[in-house]
């Protein structure tokens, strides 16, 4: 079967975060949005069908997971990730980062300090400080054109009592994949100073050929028992509107201590549209998973080599896994505010402004790299135009 990857489908007007906020955010209707990680292709045929089907009943009650939705996402892990989870260390949660606050709450106290390794999804800055708890940040090294963790400022930062670890992994939006060697290194530190693991795998399918994801809980039983890791269909299968994700915790007394928050705030239950989608999604819809990442990383090459003929000091991250592209724009020689202007007024277009994911992506943007490759293009036309019309 074949899928249309290349087709337009037009999400103006559809209540879209990413489509419907041009004048809210940017100041402009017509500014083309490559910024927030959702996708802009159509799910894959078998979950449309699911999710129609389930419309169609025309009652949207509550509703309770049954087991074939549990088989379908622990069945997933085995077939693609080799992880045996049990359907008893799964918690529903409405989305990965609701579920990264619980777990902060739920494995810290208010002053703690938590340990993040930037440049990261920027939501994990908030899950930190709105929760009263210290930020304590570990810049990922640069090297070669590749993110490396740096285990020096690691060790230094859990010798000095830091609690809890939040892992990106894949990582967003640096695009590494952690080799496994990587992380068994970061999770001896953690097992030597007795600090804890959430592990956001939330991007764990998405990784490009000739690269590994490996989940960090499953590398040993002594990193399984201090670990919540959050993960979702909804990255993978492009479902983030239906709310569904969940936790895997084998420590039933941190899986406690999780539940509890969620009971306290009565979150738990299933969105309507959840079961049926994640069974589609995870049982029938391996071939367009497939298909899409080679469509993704067909994009990437493609930019990859759009930059370096049109603006060849802008210097791209290349991504291991992930539909982001971080590159490197500090040659423009930019602040935030004027990289926002040179996207939103000048070029029409948004990206994500890097400095967002922290200090050190400052002068960085990030691309959403997945929709359809002609809407690419023209971001990258509106962009280099933009920047040359400056350097003029
Ligand atoms: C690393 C990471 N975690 C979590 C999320 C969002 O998760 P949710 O929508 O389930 O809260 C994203 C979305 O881009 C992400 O990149």
């Amino acid at each position: 079967m074949t899928y249309e990857f290349n087709e337009r489908t037009m999400r103006r007007g559809t209540l879209s975060y990413k489509w419907d906020q041009g004048q809210t955010l940017f100041g402009d209707d017509e500014v083309l949005p490559l910024w927030v990680a959702d996708m802009d292709f159509k799910c894959s045929p078998a979950i449309i069908q699911a999710v129609t089907e389930r419309a169609a009943q025309g009652i949207y009650g509550y509703t309770i997971r049954s087991k074939d939705y549990l088989n379908a996402i622990t069945g997933w892990f085995q077939r693609r990730h080799g992880w045996n989870v049990d359907e008893s260390w799964l918690t529903d949660s409405p989305g990965v980062v609701p579920s990264l606050s619980l777990a902060v709450q739920s494995l810290t106290e208010p002053g703690d300090e938590i340990i993040l390794q930037s440049p990261v999804y920027n939501p994990f800055y908030d899950v930190i400080q709105r929760n009263g708890r210290k930020l304590a940040e570990s810049p990922l090294l640069l090297k070669n054109g590749r993110y490396e963790m740096d285990y020096e400022k690691l060790e230094t930062l859990m010798s000095g009592g830091a609690k809890l670890l939040l892992l990106c992994s894949p990582q967003n939006p640096g695009g590494r994949v952690w080799t496994k060697e990587e992380l068994v290194r970061l999770g001896d530190l953690c097992v030597k100073y007795d600090v804890k693991v959430i592990a956001d795998e939330i991007h764990c399918d998405l990784v490009f050929p000739g690269h590994q994801h490996f989940p960090f809980a499953s590398l040993s039983e002594q990193f399984a028992e201090r670990t919540i890791t959050c993960l979702a269909p909804s990255k993978t299968f492009n479902m983030p509107g239906l709310s569904t994700s969940f936790t895997v915790i084998s420590n039933p007394r941190l899986k406690r201590r999780f539940d509890e928050r969620i009971h306290a705030l009565s979150i738990g239950s299933v969105n309507f549209f959840g079961p049926p989608a994640t069974i589609a999604a995870y049982n029938e819809s391996e071939p367009w998973l497939d298909a899409l990442l080679t469509y993704v990383a067909a994009n990437q090459e493609f930019a990859i080599s759009y930059l370096s003929n049109h603006l060849p000091a802008l210097v791209p991250v290349r991504s291991e896994g992930t539909y982001l592209l971080w590159l490197d724009c500090r040659a423009l020689g930019l602040d935030s505010k004027q990289l926002k202007q040179l996207m939103y007024k000048e070029a029409k277009i948004a990206f994500n402004e890097g400095s967002i994911y922290g200090r050190e992506g400052e002068g960085f943007l990030r691309i959403n790299l997945a929709c359809p490759r002609d809407l690419l293009v023209e971001a990258l036309d509106r962009f280099t135009a933009a920047v040359n019309a400056r350097n003029k």
